[in-house]
């Protein structure tokens, strides 16, 4: 065991926080066991109680066959873990997704946020791997972010948005995917199938077609849910927010002949511009750009880099970001999905 894991299972064992990096972003993590402990990441967040928390856990011991292994490290958590649950994980775990499930009795309540389900998820990066088998429980992080801000996809960012606090951040390098994980609900096949709360970089098809494989039916009215979204704070319509005004324009909405999208550029002095290569703008506007980013054509790396970005933007002191909408095809619908959020939620 290196030095930083020793330090973070001792931290967590006495009850204290630990950033910890995982595939998606970093998490603020506790001992989902320990009551105390799991309301100091409330506290540190400035994060309404109430809204549940994943628990994050280890794979399973490679001695036997991995899906019946799934099966006792979910039993540990879930006191109903059904086909479909088996069968995600055993095709998507280690990995970005989350999955809610009726929860065990021994589960806290300020882990469920009072619910009787719970989310659950094995992540991938080797350094919560590292951790999650030497700490040998459950670990209940959010991602490491003040309530309602920008998630932090590296230690620097973590560190940014507790400045303060002596918290323990293990750095794990900057995060793969970038964005928070896939989130699924299991807890109501019989009426409405598998209902995907949140999305991330496991998509809705990717999902249907895992459980097509098993002979069953109730998987088949999959649609994405709107019914209980204040459940998941990343559903909240305004989040992931930059303190900066941010506007999505329409592609080409911003060059000369565009009638379209109108901009009252009175009210701004300082503009950032960020676009994908070939986009170009009135010369009204352009007068008013102090900084400009190109961002790749590509749904995953935008989703690596999109935090970043927004973090480094949200530091130019510029008045106003303006951003290119993203295409409307289904490969970018979770990286689409955070940028809507953060500027509805930006300037705030
Ligand atoms: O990728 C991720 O999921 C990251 C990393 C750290 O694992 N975690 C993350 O946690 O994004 P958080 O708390 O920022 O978002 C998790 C969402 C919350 O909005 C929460 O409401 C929802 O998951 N959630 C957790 N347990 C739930 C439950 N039992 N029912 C419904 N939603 C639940
Ligand atoms: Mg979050």
């Amino acid at each position: 065991m290196n030095d930083q894991i020793r330090q973070a299972v001792l931290q967590l064992k006495a009850g204290h926080l630990v950033a910890i990096p995982t595939e998606t972003v970093y998490g603020l993590a506790a001992d989902a066991n320990n009551s105390e402990a799991v309301k100091k990441i409330f506290a540190t967040k400035g994060r309404p109680s109430g809204h549940p928390l994943i628990v994050h856990v280890a794979m399973p011991n490679p001695s036997s066959g991995s899906e019946s292994n799934w099966g006792a490290v979910l039993g540990q958590w879930s006191r109903d873990v059904s086909p479909e649950a088996l069968v995600l994980a055993e095709k998507f775990w280690p990995g970005p997704l989350t999955m809610i499930l009726p929860k065990a009795k021994n589960v806290l309540n300020e882990v469920t946020g009072g619910q009787e389900t719970v989310g659950i998820r094995c992540p991938s990066h080797p350094l919560a791997q590292h951790l999650l088998n030497e700490f040998g429980g459950g670990l209940a992080a959010p991602s490491a972010n003040r309530f309602g801000r920008i998630s932090p996809t590296t230690a620097e960012h973590v560190k940014d948005e507790f400045p303060d606090s002596d918290l323990l951040i293990l750095d794990g390098g900057p995060c793969a995917v970038g964005i928070e994980s896939t989130i699924v609900d299991l807890t109501r096949l019989d009426s409405e199938g598998a209902v995907v709360l949140r999305l991330g970089a496991i998509s809705r098809d990717q999902i249907h077609a895992a459980l097509s494989q098993i002979n069953s039916q109730r998987h088949l009215s999959f649609a994405q849910s709107s019914s209980d979204q204040p459940r998941v704070s990343g559903s909240l319509s305004a989040h992931y927010a930059p303190r900066t005004k941010m506007l999505l324009y329409p592609s080409h909405g911003l060059n000369q002949s565009s009638q379209g999208f109108q901009l009252d550029l009175k009210n701004f002095s300082k503009i950032a511009w960020v676009h994908f290569s070939g986009e170009t703008i009135n010369p009204a506007v352009q007068q008013k750009i102090v900084e400009e980013f190109l961002i790749p054509n590509n749904p995953t790396k935008l989703a690596k880099e999109l935090y970043a970005l927004l973090r480094k933007l949200d530091k130019l002191s510029v008045d106003l970001i303006l951003f290119e909408s993203l295409p409307n095809d289904s490969s970018w619908d979770a990286v689409r999905d955070r940028l809507g959020r953060a500027s509805v939620g930006s300037g705030i």
